[in-house]
Order: C-alpha cells, then sequence, then structure tokens
C-alpha cells in the first residue's frame, strides 16, 4: 500500500484479503492524464476544492463533503464526461453521487455542468474506482455503485483489465450496505457474455437481472445514446445488469 516515487495508489487486493480472486491490471490506464482547456483550468481552479478530491489513502467525510447527514450515497465508476451522471443526479436529489474517474478533461466537463446546473448533489474523486472504494469508502456504506460502459477491452490479452471481474464485485458487494444496488450497463456484446458468466460468482450478491421493477432507486440512466436510438444494430444493444447487496 507504500507509494513510492509518486505512483498511483496500487492495493495487492490477493494478499489484502487473502483470497485467490480475479482483479483488474490496469497497466498504464492509472497514467492517463489529459489537459484541460484554460476555460477548464480556470473552472477546476475554482470549483474542484469544493467538489472534488483526489485519490487519498483516507476515508471520506461524505455527511460534511455533502453538507447533510445521513443522505443515501451511490458512486458510480469510470464516469467519463458525466453525461448520464449529471442528467440522472436531479432526478435522485436525496441521494449523494460520488462520481469517480481517472480521465480529468472528463471530470472538468462533470463540474462544468455541476456548476453551470447548480447540481448540488454531485462530488467527484479523481483516481482508480477500485483503489477509491478501498481506501476512501467505508465498508457496507454505500446504497449503490454504478459502472456505465466500463472500457471493454475487446482484445483477449487485455481482458483481465475488464472492471467487472470476481474480485472488484467482492469488493464491490463489501462497500454496498445489505439491500444496496450494483448496476451495470454495457453495449459491448462480447463483454455482455464476460458479465452472463459472472453473475452470480459472488455470494453476497443477489443477481436481479433487468428489469427488476422494485429496485429502491433510480435506474433509467436517462441519456439515449446513439446507439440506443439506432436500437436495430446487434453489436450495440445495451445490455444492463442489476445486483442486490445480500
Ligand atoms: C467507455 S468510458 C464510459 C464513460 C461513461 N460511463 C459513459 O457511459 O459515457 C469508460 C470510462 O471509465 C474510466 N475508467 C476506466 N477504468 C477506471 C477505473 N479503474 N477507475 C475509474 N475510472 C475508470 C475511463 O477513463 C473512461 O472514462
Amino acid at each position: 500500500m507504500n507509494n513510492p516515487q509518486n505512483r498511483p495508489l496500487q492495493t495487492d487486493f490477493n494478499t489484502v484479503f487473502g483470497n485467490d480472486l480475479d482483479y483488474p491490471r490496469l497497466g498504464n490506464v492509472t497514467f492517463r492524464r489529459g489537459t484541460l482547456t484554460p476555460n477548464q483550468e480556470a473552472l477546476f481552479a475554482e470549483h474542484w476544492p469544493r467538489l472534488g478530491a483526489e485519490l487519498a489513502d483516507a476515508r471520506l467525510d461524505i455527511d460534511a463533503w455533502f453538507g447533510r447527514r445521513g443522505a443515501k450515497t451511490i458512486v458510480e465508476i469510470g464516469s467519463g464526461t458525466g453525461t448520464s451522471t449529471a442528467a440522472m443526479a436531479p432526478l435522485e436529489a436525496d441521494t449523494n453521487i460520488i462520481a469517480v474517474e481517472l480521465y480529468k478533461p472528463g471530470l472538468a466537463k462533470l463540474l462544468g455542468a455541476v456548476v453551470r446546473g447548480e447540481i448540488p448533489n454531485i462530488r467527484m474523486v479523481r483516481g482508480d474506482g477500485m483503489e477509491v472504494l478501498m481506501r476512501m469508502i467505508a465498508p457496507e456504506s454505500l446504497d449503490g455503485i454504478r459502472v456505465f460502459f466500463p472500457d471493454p477491452w475487446p482484445k483477449a490479452r487485455h481482458h483481465k483489465r475488464r472492471i467487472i471481474q470476481s474480485g472488484p464485485l467482492n469488493l464491490f458487494a463489501s462497500r454496498l450496505k445489505k439491500g444496496g444496488v450494483l448496476h451495470v450497463a454495457t453495449d459491448h456484446a462480447e463483454y455482455a457474455e464476460w458479465i452472463n458468466e459472472l453473475t452470480d460468482v459472488e455470494p453476497a450478491l443477489e443477481f436481479k437481472g433487468w428489469p427488476w421493477p422494485e429496485c429502491p432507486q433510480l435506474t433509467d440512466r436517462q441519456v439515449i445514446t446513439k446507439f440506443e436510438g439506432k436500437g436495430l444494430d446487434k453489436d450495440h444493444v445495451i445490455s444492463e445488469y442489476l445486483w442486490e447487496k445480500k
């Protein structure tokens, strides 16, 4: 868990949890940089200290950060440019949304949307979602975890980079409260087949399929992607998955 030479924090999950589950090997992904426009730099300088945080080896004080006590909290991993994050949050105003992303220009877009739209219930963390959950989020504390359109890593030799694997599912389950919801969506047919093989691998998660009408939280992503609009193209069928923490 050391951080020599300012390398990104990387947990050896198998050792820490004493298991032999599969965890993503991120390769160089964790070093993803990204340049901001001057406007985005100015936006960051003004608003990031209040609305954003960097991956750190310290638990977030979620009540203090959102300025309210005991609200439900959902973490979205890999929020990208935050299009669905910003569209969903106003419909779940009673819920704290923490968007986690490695890609700074994406966070800058979401930050812009949050500031312009005065969306009060979104905060952002820059870092690897696995490490953020591990270090910054207490066990059994989340009402939901979302992973929308994770990088599909289509080449066989890159499959081990996929974020949906037995290890992350175990980590997600550990951070969810009983009754908490994991929501995953992909438009990649082969990744969907991969996830289909993993639906029942984590004993603490009950697979609910899709749709799950009684799901206790918002599951409509609001944003119609260009692929969804076409609808007929088999390669871009959207597959959605819901699990409930037992
Ligand atoms: C294909 S994009 C999807 C973005 C967004 N969810 C959407 O639906 O438009 C996947 C995103 O996940 C981010 N990502 C990949 N691995 C991550 C990790 N370990 N932690 C946080 N973000 C990650 C990437 O930087 C990328 O922005």
